[in-house]
């Protein structure tokens, strides 16, 4: 298993001497490893089991920073970044030579964000590199949101977990480019679309990436998906059987018809934000419950409900 501490030296030393580490976001936890090292970025693809198709985001903690590493920022971005910088928002840029290609992927454009959690700005502030770092999980795992998370499915083989305590956001960034002067939102997270919105003062396209060809491949349709299974709740609508075996994951009500103590609630008193943060801890509490069987139910589509919805879509085991 792996140490895991508040010790920003001993996370130093192992990212200077070119290892990986659980590395605490408000979004998530990722696994970080030196971004401009293509030795450390290899060892990110080997210890997630990821496949090299699927690019990393790289993490610093300013925009002075990034821009560093790519050719130039264009306005409507640098305005976006400027506002929801630091916060659950990824850009794509298109990259110069010191960001290695397989960090991308063989793309032109690198994915940047400088993550809101006080313990990851100043690992980043101390460092003479930028992070990569996908979320610290198996590849087609649910993300973690605490650093017990990290160590459960990846402890045997990193050595340390800077310890950034549970993640307040608790679903990915919102990634972000743009195509023929139009902003494209590529997945949907942590910064609502309805807040990016409003402050570039025009309608976004959310594309969705669940074909053969994503731009975003997390945006596969069998991504995040826990080993129960999981179903839409309509179809209780027409089901006769027994139901005192399944489990329930709702929004903020309780069932009449399933057993309570099968039953988990996001968010009692009905808060998306609250829920986004519940999400993938729920998704692995349920593991250890006893139904083999858990019905969904839907969340609000609007603020983070909508990545929710996104997220559970994609967990849900094809009907
Ligand atoms: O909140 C987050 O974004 C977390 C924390 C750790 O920062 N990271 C995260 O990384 O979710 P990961 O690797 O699990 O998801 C990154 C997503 C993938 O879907 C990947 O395909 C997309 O970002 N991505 C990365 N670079 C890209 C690029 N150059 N073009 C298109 N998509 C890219
Ligand atoms: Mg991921």
């Amino acid at each position: 298993m792996a140490q895991i501490a508040t010790n920003l030296e001993l996370a130093r030393n192992e990212l200077i001497a070119g290892n990986l580490i659980g590395f605490p976001t408000e979004t998530v936890y990722g696994l970080a490893g030196n971004a401009l090292s293509d030795a450390a970025v290899l060892k990110i693809f080997q210890t997630k089991n990821r496949p090299a198709f699927d690019p990393l985001i790289v993490h610093t903690h300013s925009i002075e920073e990034i821009r560093r590493y790519v050719l130039s920022i264009p306005d409507a971005l640098a305005e976006l970044i400027a506002n929801f910088a630091p916060g659950p928002l990824t850009v794509l840029l298109l990259k110069n030579e010191q960001i290695p290609d397989i960090v991308t992927s063989g793309l032109d454009r690198v994915a940047f964000r400088i993550p809101n959690h006080p313990v990851a700005l100043e690992l980043l502030a101390s460092l003479p590199f930028p992070l990569a770092a996908p979320s610290a999980n198996p590849f087609g795992y649910v993300s973690p949101t605490t650093p017990q998370h990290v160590n459960q499915q990846l402890g045997d083989k990193i050595n340390y977990i800077l310890d950034g305590g549970a993640c307040g956001v608790g679903l990915e960034s919102t990634i972000l480019g743009i195509e023929h002067n139009h902003l494209v939102i590529y997945r949907l997270g942590g910064v609502s679309v309805e807040d990016l919105q409003a402050y570039a003062g025009k309608e976004i396209l959310v594309k969705d990436h669940s074909t053969s060809n994503p731009a975003a491949p997390g945006m596969l349709s069998s991504h995040y998906a826990p080993k129960k299974k999981l179903l839409p709740d309509y179809l209780l609508e027409h089901s006769e059987g027994n139901l005192e075996q399944v489990g329930y994951i709702g929004f903020d009500k309780i069932r009449a018809d399933i057993p309570k103590k099968n039953q988990l609630l996001l968010s009692p008193s009905g808060d998306t934000n609250e829920a986004a943060k519940n999400l993938f801890a729920t998704l692995r509490i349920i593991e250890e419950m006893s139904p083999s069987v858990f019905y969904v139910g839907i969340i609000p589509n609007v603020g983070l409900g909508r990545a929710i919805n996104d997220r559970l879509t994609r967990a849900i085991s094809p009907v």
